[in-house]
């Protein structure tokens, strides 16, 4: 029998030797908490922290005419995998082999801007902001212009760097 099983053991010693096994069972329980976090965090990012996603071939846009493109993708969160989410939309401008895309979510409260009919540029029906024909501010509530998002080109499809931005706020701060 070990000394702290002694029957006889002082008060103290005895709240000493409890302190040190619930810090044991702690470090434990933290050790194996460690590779959850590890495993979840790549989930996490792909979820919120932008993405890639393929849209179309740049022979199918239209040489200066803004097209609208839905963008699909699987959604996994820590658990589960949704098939062929719509994620959002996004304007693509093509211009010769140059392809920009602007979010169609418009940064005031979150309608889908449209691009007008006849006339460059782009207009939020919601409640009548007038964005220019590369999606800079002009007239409107909107607090600052349409949400430029990366593209490039792999093998001829248009690639869209999907990203989120906070409403209603001057400034573009991403969300998620
Ligand atoms: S949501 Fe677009 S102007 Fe209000």
């Amino acid at each position: 029998m070990t000394p702290a099983m002694t029957p006889g053991a002082s008060p103290a010693r005895r709240s000493l030797l409890k302190v040190a096994a619930l810090a044991c069972g702690a470090a434990a329980i933290a050790t194996m908490a460690v590779p959850a976090v590890y495993v979840l965090a790549p989930d996490r990012r792909a979820g919120n922290g932008g993405r890639w996603i393929r849209t179309l071939h740049l022979d199918a846009l239209p040489d200066g005419e803004p097209t609208r493109v839905v963008l699909i993708a699987d959604v996994r969160d820590a658990w589960t995998l949704a098939k062929d989410q719509e994620l959002g939309a996004v304007w693509l401008l093509r211009k010769g082999e140059a392809v920009t895309a602007l979010s169609a979510v418009c940064p005031h409260l979150g309608c889908a801007i449209d691009a007008r009919k006849g006339a460059p540029g782009f207009a939020c029906p919601c409640h009548d902001s007038d964005f220019g024909a590369a999606g800079e501010r002009l007239t409107g509530p909107s607090p600052r212009g349409m949400d430029p998002l990366a593209t490039r080109l792999e093998d001829g499809y248009v690639m869209v760097d999907f990203r989120e931005y906070r409403q209603g706020s001057k400034e573009r701060v991403e969300v998620g």
